[in-house]
C-alpha cells in the first residue's frame, strides 16, 4: 500500500506563492518553514502572480492538442522536478486563492495528456500547504485543508498538512510566535499517504 519513502538525498521542494500581493504574510511564513530545511535541499520558488498563467480551459476530451503557453511549460517542468510541492496560497473566502486554484486545475489537464504519465509521476510525492488568514480560528481553514489533502489523495500522494498563521496586513505574520514556532518544524513532520475521508472511516485504500 505504501510508496517507498523518498531518500533526502533526492529531495527537492517546489514553493508555489498563490498571493494576489507581493511579499505577503503566506510568503513570509513559507520562507520562514523553507528556512529550516537542510542546505543540500535545492529549493525552487515561483510566484503565480508575476508568471499568470492563463486561464484553465479543459480541453480533456477533445481532439488534438492545446497549444501549451511559457508559463504552463515551465510550471509543469518545474512540478514535475519537485519532489515536494508546497502551496503557499493565502486563505481566501475560506479556500485557496485564485491563483493557486488555477495552477491546480491545470493539474487536471496535465492528467490528461497520456505522454506525461502525470498521476503515476506525483505519487509517492508530498504536498503541503500553508496559508495566512486573518480570522483567529484556524477551524475556518478546514475546507482548505480538505481540499489539498483530498488532491494529494486522488494523486496518491503524501499529505503533511498546512502550516497555518493569522495576519491581515502584510507582515503581520511576524507577530504570530505560535506560527512562527510550528515553522521551525513543519517540514519535519511525517507526512503519511493521504487518504480520502471514507478511506479514513474504513481503513482501506
Ligand atoms: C480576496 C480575499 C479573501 C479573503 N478571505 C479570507 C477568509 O476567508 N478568511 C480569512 O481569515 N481571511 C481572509 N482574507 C484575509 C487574508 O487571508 C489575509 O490578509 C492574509 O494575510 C493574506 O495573505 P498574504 O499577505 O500572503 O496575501 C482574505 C483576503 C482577500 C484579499
Amino acid at each position: 500500500m505504501t510508496t517507498d519513502r523518498i531518500d533526502d538525498t533526492d529531495r527537492s521542494f517546489l514553493f508555489v506563492l498563490g498571493s494576489s500581493r507581493p511579499e505577503g504574510n503566506t510568503e513570509i511564513l513559507a520562507r520562514a518553514a523553507a528556512e529550516q530545511l537542510p542546505a543540500g535541499i535545492p529549493q525552487r520558488w515561483v510566484d503565480l502572480a508575476k508568471h499568470p498563467l492563463p486561464d484553465f480551459q479543459d480541453g480533456r476530451h477533445e481532439d488534438g492538442t492545446w497549444p501549451v503557453s511559457e508559463q504552463e511549460e515551465e510550471l509543469r517542468r518545474l512540478t514535475l522536478e519537485a519532489t515536494d510541492i508546497v502551496i503557499a496560497s493565502p486563505l481566501y473566502w475560506y479556500a485557496v486563492s485564485a491563483n493557486t486554484k488555477r495552477y491546480l486545475d491545470y493539474w487536471s489537464g496535465w492528467l490528461g495528456v497520456p505522454a506525461l504519465d502525470f498521476k503515476k509521476r506525483m505519487s509517492g510525492r508530498t504536498l503541503w500547504g500553508v496559508t495566512v488568514m486573518a480570522e483567529e480560528e484556524e477551524d475556518t481553514a478546514d475546507g482548505m485543508i480538505a481540499s489539498l489533502n483530498n488532491t494529494a489523495a486522488y494523486l496518491r500522494m503524501r499529505f503533511g498538512g498546512v502550516l497555518l498563521g493569522n495576519g491581515s496586513r502584510p507582515g503581520q505574520v511576524r507577530g504570530d510566535e505560535r506560527a512562527l514556532t510550528r515553522a521551525k518544524t513543519f517540514f519535519e513532520r511525517e507526512a503519511p499517504l493521504a487518504r480520502f475521508p471514507s478511506e479514513e472511516e474504513t481503513g482501506e485504500r
